[in-house]
């Protein structure tokens, strides 16, 4: 059973929007800071594969892709389930009777790939423990802002988002769940450079789809033969995905994700912050960006 178990005695109208609750510092749904303890004790395997971000990088788009290289670019493998199935998020503990991503990925056979957004302080220590392959998408700042507004208006398993300015405010002081988006991409871009972890940007996977795609199979030790590296650039390109209902989340209720607020394959392009952003805001977390990310090495592409 899935998320889309309308029939099942679930009613969507019962959800209430979660609360924020911090642990160690950082805010999450309310629902997955009391099962923290639980989250905290996942038991990962060594042949599991994380793919990590911050809401909105582009997480799903990144599922679909190691999904396709998996699956030898066979569309039809990929159809089994839909995405949050196939990969499950291990933090999400939606209202009962739907199942937790938690449960989901323990019930899985092996090998899995599993999704997480913790910064890297919070990330279950079996993964560390079980020297895990971790691959992270980072977005840069302004549309991964963007994305993240949007999700809030049109998904009830996270807080209102306000206006668009005070969901900026609140995002640049990482009052939103999973905290700082800084920290975050900061947090994983240091500790690359101690695990098996490969770091890619959104903006790189739009501009040359086939080089980033690549880099992942490599990253994996998969071959590809040029013609199934074809397949999945088609099948994973945003056009493509937001028809496909095994990766598009529209299986998921209505009371949940409501799709006619905001569509979940929202607009998919890098620079949609201009639509938002005021000159002042733009240059206030421009500003902030390179305060926090200063000496890092770690950049970010706001257009093409
Ligand atoms: P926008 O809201 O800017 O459109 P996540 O999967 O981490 O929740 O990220 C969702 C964001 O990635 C949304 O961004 C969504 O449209 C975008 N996205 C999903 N699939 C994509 C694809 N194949 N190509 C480009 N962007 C994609």
């Amino acid at each position: 059973m899935g998320l889309e178990s309308e029939q099942e005695g679930f009613d969507p109208k019962s959800i209430k929007r979660p609360t924020l609750v911090e642990i160690e510092g950082i805010p999450l749904p309310d629902e997955t800071a009391e099962n923290w303890g639980r989250i905290k004790g996942f038991r990962a395997r060594p042949d599991d594969l994380l793919i990590c971000t911050y809401p909105k990088a582009g997480t799903t788009w990144m599922q679909e892709i190691v999904d396709m290289i998996q699956h030898g670019g066979d569309p039809q493998k990929c159809a089994r389930a839909p995405i949050h199935q196939r990969c499950p998020y291990i933090e999400l503990f939606p209202p009962k009777p739907l199942p937790s991503g938690f449960e989901e990925a323990e019930a899985m056979a092996s090998p899995r790939t599993v999704k997480s957004h913790c910064p890297v302080q919070l990330l279950p220590p079996s993964f560390w423990e079980q020297n895990c392959k971790i691959i992270y998408v980072a977005r840069n700042a302004k549309d991964n802002a963007v994305s993240y507004f949007h999700f809030h208006r049109m998904n009830r398993l996270l807080p209102n988002a306000g206006t668009w300015e005070e969901f900026l405010e609140n995002f640049i002081a990482g009052k939103v769940a999973y905290g700082s988006w800084a920290d975050h991409v900061l947090g994983w871009w240091k500790a690359k450079n101690r695990h098996p972890i490969l770091y890619l940007f959104y903006e790189d996977m739009k501009e040359d789809p086939a080089r980033e795609i690549r880099k992942v199979a490599q990253f994996l030790d998969i071959e590809l033969l040029e013609s199934v590296l074809d397949q999945i650039v088609q099948h994973t390109n945003f056009e493509y995905m937001k028809t496909n209902p095994m990766a598009n989340y529209t299986t998921v209720p209505s009371g949940i994700l409501d799709h006619a607020i905001s569509p979940f394959m929202r607009k998919g392009t890098v620079g949609d912050w201009k639509e938002h952003f005021t000159v002042a805001q733009s240059e206030q977390q421009d500003d902030t960006c390179a305060r926090l990310l200063q000496g890092s090495g770690l950049t970010f592409r706001t257009q093409l």
